[in-house]
């Protein structure tokens, strides 16, 4: 029997990232090279055309497993039977926008995005939030779905994780594939914390392998920063990496992985406020994220950790007070 397509919705189509994550689902990457998708590219108003001449290029790819596209404006159509949506688009900050104001952009495209899903999602939607602020973004989408379980609403924080498997590798001069356990802990910020202790080469926890000026001063502030380094560098934000790091959590999420870092919905564990949407070293099992559990922090992670989930808190703070959750 000819498999159904699984519904891929991706918001900010006509975009940077949009446009070099789409042709990457279409050919089988986000999901399987036997299983067939329709796409559907959400946009506002100004950028449909846009998106319409992306659709175009896909329709020439002939893309065997790309069963139909769909461009749109309505978030109510884009998320109908949606089963995987990838919210990319988002208000950037501009010049003397404060953080509150940024926060309020974007509560008017993450809310009713979120009540959109809640009203016309597949039971089985898994959200990967993109845009910035990423964690918070998904919470408030998240906040938006009562009827969705929580735990389907996540954010990016893979970009980062895959910074850091390439920074060590370099470092250490040593193949990516030798890394494992990586972690990235917190916000998708600079205030993120990537882990070391956790962290494997050859069976050696890696910050035993670096030395600690390197892992303090070098290591994490790179990966930290790298983001706003790249805007420095290409004038406009990383869209290709960022694209790579989508496909890359769905693909875990939905076919299993031992080991990555992903921002989940927080149960409390390593003592971050249950319901904030945190980065954790994840493993996933049967479909859904699970926290590796039992790690010892030391006192250096424990700071790092708190920091950054801090930084969220206060994001959380700032959207309740906007009334936006
Ligand atoms: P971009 O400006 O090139 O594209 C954004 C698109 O979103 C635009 O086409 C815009 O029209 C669209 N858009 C805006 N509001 C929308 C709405 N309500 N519904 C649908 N579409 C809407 O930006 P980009 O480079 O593609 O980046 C997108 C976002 O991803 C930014 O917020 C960026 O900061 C973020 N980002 C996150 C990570 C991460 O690791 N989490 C990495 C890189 C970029
Ligand atoms: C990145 O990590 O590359 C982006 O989140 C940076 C940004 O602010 O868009």
């Amino acid at each position: 029997m000819a498999q159904t397509p699984v519904k891929v919705t991706v918001t900010g189509a006509a975009g940077q990232i949009g446009y070099a994550l789409l042709f990457r689902i279409a050919s089988g990457q986000l999901l399987g090279a036997d299983v067939p998708v329709t796409l559907s590219l959400l946009e506002i108003p100004q950028a449909v055309k846009a998106a319409e001449g992306t659709a175009m290029e896909l329709d020439d790819c002939a893309f065997p497993l790309l069963r139909g596209i769909e461009v749109t404006d309505d978030p109510n159509t884009a998320f109908n039977g949606v089963n995987v949506a990838l919210l990319v688009g988002a208000r950037p900050r501009s010049k003397g926008m404060e953080r509150g104001d940024l926060l309020q952009a974007n509560g008017g495209i993450f809310g009713p995005q979120g009540k959109a899903i809640n009203d016309n999602a597949a039971d089985d939607v898994r959200v990967l939030v993109v845009g910035n602020p990423a964690n918070t973004n998904a919470l408030i989408a998240q906040q938006n779905a009562p009827d969705v379980p929580a735990e389907r609403f996540t954010a990016m924080t893979r970009l980062d994780h895959n910074r850091a498997l390439s920074q060590l590798a370099a470092k250490l001069q040593v193949p990516v594939a030798e890394i494992k356990k990586m972690t990235i802990w917190g916000n998708h910020s600079a205030t993120q914390y990537p882990d070391l202790f956790h962290a494997e080469v050859g069976g050696k926890v890696a910050a035993e392998l670096v030395d600690e000026t390197w892992l303090r001063d070098t290591f994490i502030p790179t990966v930290a920063k790298r983001g706003a380094a790249i805007i420095e560098a290409r004038g406009a934000s990383s869209a290709a990496s960022a694209a790579n790091a989508a496909i890359d959590h769905v693909f875990d999420w939905v076919n299993g992985t031992d080991w990555t870092s992903a921002a989940i919905p927080s149960d409390g564990s390593y003592g971050v406020p249950e319901g904030l949407i945190s980065s954790f070293p994840v493993a996933s099992r049967g479909g859904r994220w699970e926290i590796v559990q039992g790690l010892e922090i030391d006192a250096f992670s424990r700071e790092k950790i708190d920091a950054t989930v801090a930084e969220l808190e206060e994001e959380r703070s700032a959207v309740r007070e906007l009334g936006l959750i």
